[in-house]
């Protein structure tokens, strides 16, 4: 089943009798009553208390919210939802008490994906990946990252790349691309990952990037991936094309790599359990979003929590992703990624939807389109039928009955 963004019903008109989750607003206001948002050309006209509708408004197109509790379209910013088979049987082998790093060094881990992927052409690739995304989709997201990183050749990047844009175009939802050419080994490189890292940041990267396939470019830096002097040679690729980037940053150790990425200014850094009082200095300089990750936490039952509390002190802004990926995180709701945030890393109800909102719009250098409802912006915002914002975060394993408004169209409508 392919959405056509083509065949949805058109948005614009006025959204009455809403309740505005918590910080939903661009502009940080709080409204005391019953709200309204007001479309026109797929783009947020007007939005405010209901009594304060424009009268030139008035005879426009209704659609009455029933008093439906309203958010911003939910922005997932870090996945890696394009990539050929799936990895259950590492699963198993986890529980039978192999770990990630052992599956990795074996052979296994990323490069499996990496074969799976390589064997699949465009339009198988797209067939497998498009149920994910709609799956994604249904939870109420209106904007996602994708990454390259199982092809580690440029055809098989451009393949996957080029997979990602269709999708956007396909469902109509905002895609970024993000470059994940250093994501591991490939075995053709044994032994030889500098010569590897030349070829990412000589070849695959400006290739990619002429091609307009790549929004931004991240990096795994671990000790079973790449080094901090190879990442910063990555880095410096993309400073050189004007690319922003991001990193896989002490998701296993802690490698100095958040440090390092808030210096090129990176936009997040991404996983983090490790990550130093130095490395939440840099990043709060530098701007950079903190990427809370807990389905990948959960996945490899990690026992070392994310520093939230130090950078909830130090203000650092923190989102919460999937990381949707066959390996660590086969999670595709992104409302359950906000529930584990909340359940396993102790943020409160407000951080989550702000983790799932806004500050995973920043995460992707969206802010000022994404992840908030104010004039001007694009029209994306889901009505949820519940009581209290707090639902977003509380239940788990369903899906309370939405509406979804997606790139000012009906993507999805609740039924009662
Ligand atoms: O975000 N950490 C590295 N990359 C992915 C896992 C990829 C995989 O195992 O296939 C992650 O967890
Ligand atoms: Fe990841």
């Amino acid at each position: 089943m392919t959405m056509k963004p083509a065949n949805l019903a058109s948005a614009d008109g006025v959204w009455d009798h809403l309740r505005l989750a918590p910080g939903a607003l661009a502009d940080d206001r709080a409204i005391e009553g019953e709200a309204a948002i007001v479309v026109a050309d797929g783009h947020v006209r007007w939005v405010g208390d209901r009594t304060a509708l424009p009268a030139d408004c008035a005879a426009l197109p209704r659609f009455d919210g029933g008093g439906a509790l309203v958010t911003p379209g939910l922005v997932d910013c870090h996945t890696h939802l394009v990539y050929g088979g799936q990895r259950a049987n590492e699963f198993a082998l986890r529980l039978a008490g192999a770990s990630y790093e052992e599956i990795a060094q074996a052979g296994g881990g990323i490069v499996s994906s990496v074969r799976a992927t390589r064997e699949a052409d465009e339009d198988a690739l797209f067939a497998q990946s498009a149920p994910r995304l709609e799956q994604l989709l249904a939870d109420g997201v209106c904007a996602i990252e994708i990454k390259s990183g199982y092809g580690l050749a440029l055809a098989h990047e451009r393949k996957q790349l080029r997979v990602a844009r269709r999708l956007g175009e396909a469902y109509g939802v905002t895609v970024r691309t993000t470059f994940l050419g250093a994501h591991a080994l490939p075995p053709e490189y044994a032994g030889r990952s500098d010569d590897y890292i030349d070829r990412v940041c000589r070849e695959m990267l400006p290739a990619l990037a002429a091609e307009g396939l790549v929004d931004a470019v991240d990096v795994f830096c671990e000790r079973i991936a790449f080094t901090l002097a190879q990442t910063e040679r990555v880095f410096q690729a993309a400073q050189a094309l004007g690319l922003p980037v991001k990193l896989h940053a002490e998701q296993l150790s802690d490698m100095g790599g958040a440090a390092l990425a808030a210096r090129y200014g990176a936009l997040s850094c991404d996983h983090i359990e490790h990550l130093s009082a130095e490395g939440i200095a840099a990043m709060r300089e530098a701007g950079t979003v903190a990427v809370l990750l807990p389905g990948a936490f959960y996945t490899l039952r990690d026992t070392q929590l994310p520093p939230i509390a130090a950078l909830r002190e130090a203000g650092v802004p923190m989102a919460v992703s999937t990381d949707h990926n066959p390996g660590t995180s086969p999670a595709l709701s992104l409302l359950l990624m906000a529930n584990m945030a909340c359940t396993l890393f102790r943020l409160t109800v407000p951080e989550a939807l702000a983790g799932i909102t806004r500050h995973a719009a920043r995460a992707l250098g969206l802010q000022d389109t994404h992840g908030a409802i104010g004039p001007g912006m694009p029209a994306n915002f889901v009505l949820w039928q519940l009581q209290d914002a707090a639902e977003l975060a509380y239940w788990f394993g369903q899906r309370p009955p939405r509406t979804v408004v997606r790139q000012g169209r009906i993507a999805l409508e609740a039924t009662r």
